[in-house]
């Protein structure tokens, strides 16, 4: 299954007889870190109670890896599906976000790493700042080989900042470049749109040139999202979405929709889509879409995508370009990141995290807060 190619698997406890051996044989580090550090994570599946405080073995570093220290990590959807079961889980415990930022404690120790240019494209130095999209971030530590899914902070993006924006903003960034590349002048349905993905997919397409509209739930959303530059919003709750969607373009459809909610909006996105149009489905929030037939795509001749970033922005080259444009866009002011809450790093205050996210009461980003600044 495609969100399971890059699962990062998490050693599981070993005895503390073996830790100072193990870390002794595998890394120069034994001296100045911890043997256990703190984690929040499951060892089953299940509902938010299987959310449990963790003591682990500091990770194994291997020669190709940086050692982060994690200050905040990001909570997303795909930690609840991972939770729940709606994701397949490789190996327990899992730390339960894929998602942080920190400081660089150790480069990587493989001197034919370090004098590559590869390498050294990527910016990373002891006591730098990095963001990362990985599995398993929710410990104290991380390891993460340098060329993974792992980001230099400019000057100017804080690691706060980092861990808020990185899963969503390469999320939206990559969908509306190679999933469709917005354009001035289309009409983009963007749904959940004053959520952490649809806040920064309506400012990308603004910086495009398009109209945005946007579905959400309560007035109170609406505003977030009108602030954030969304040029209608639709509470669907009250009126109908295909209808006012119809009416806002000229009774064509848009051009795209991006679709994280899944399984309730699917049909009446393939009423409402332009003929040659492309639907993004790219979330389950409120449950997977079931499977289609090919034939319902035959009616408008419209593409379907249900696309993951991680096959987006997944080699060097596409790293080295996702990652700084999305930087840029920060920094520019282009996208604001919208941060509704700040949680404690402990059991209760991931699963609160998890239940505020799954049950529709937030806007923008989560985020859990693990270590102070330095
Ligand atoms: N494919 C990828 O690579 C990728 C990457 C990141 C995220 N995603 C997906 O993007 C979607 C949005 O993620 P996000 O983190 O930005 O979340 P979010 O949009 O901030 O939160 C989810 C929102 O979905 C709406 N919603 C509609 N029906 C719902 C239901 N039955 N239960 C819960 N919420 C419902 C709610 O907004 P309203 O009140 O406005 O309806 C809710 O606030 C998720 O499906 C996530 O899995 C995909």
């Amino acid at each position: 299954m495609l969100f399971a190619l890059n699962l990062h698997i998490v050693r599981p406890a070993l005895r503390l007889s073996h830790i100072a051996r193990h870390l002794s044989s595998s890394t120069r580090y034994t001296m100045s870190y911890p043997a256990t550090i703190k984690a929040v994570g499951i060892q089953k599946q299940g509902g938010v109670e299987v959310i449990e405080n963790l003591e682990l073995p500091f990770p194994e570093v291997k020669p190709n890896e940086l050692v982060i220290k994690v200050q905040w990590a990001g909570v997303n959807f795909i930690d609840t599906y991972l939770r729940s079961g709606l994701y397949p889980v490789t190996a327990f415990p899992l730390p339960i976000a894929k998602e942080a930022s920190g400081i660089i404690t150790e480069l990587p120790k493989d001197e034919s790493v370090l004098n590559s240019e590869a390498f050294k494209s990527r910016g990373f130095k002891k006591g730098g700042k990095v963001a990362l999209d990985t599995y398993g971030t929710l410990q104290e530590y991380v390891t993460v080989p340098w060329d993974g899914n792992v980001y230099s902070l400019p000057e100017d993006v804080s690691t706060r900042l980092g861990a808020a924006a990185l899963l969503q903003g390469l999320t939206a960034l990559a969908q509306e470049t190679e999933s469709y590349n917005v354009k001035k002048g289309d009409n983009v349905l963007i749904h959940t749109v004053a959520g952490g993905v649809g806040l920064i997919l309506a400012q990308i397409a603004k910086t495009r040139g398009a109209t945005v509209i946007g579905t959400t739930s309560t007035p109170e959303k609406a505003e977030y999202a009108k602030a954030h530059g969304v040029d209608h919003v639709i509470l669907y709750r009250s009126e109908s979405t295909v209808d006012r969607v119809l009416e806002l373009t000229g009774g064509q459809g848009p051009e795209v929709i991006y679709d994280g909610v899944g399984k309730d909006t699917f049909e009446d996105d393939l009423k409402m889509i332009k003929r040659k149009g492309t639907l993004v489905s790219f979330g389950n929030a409120s449950g997977a879409v079931p499977p289609v037939p090919l034939t319902k795509l035959v009616q408008k001749n419209i593409k379907l995508l249900r696309p993951t970033v991680a096959n987006y922005v997944a080699t060097l080259e596409e790293r080295n370009y996702y990652g700084p444009e999305l930087f840029k866009l920060l920094a520019s002011g282009e996208v604001k990141i919208n941060i509704f809450g700040e949680y404690p790093f402990t059991a209760e205050g991931v699963r609160q995290a998890q239940l505020d996210l799954t049950g529709g009461k937030t806007t923008g980003k989560l985020l859990i807060k693990v270590a102070d600044d330095v």
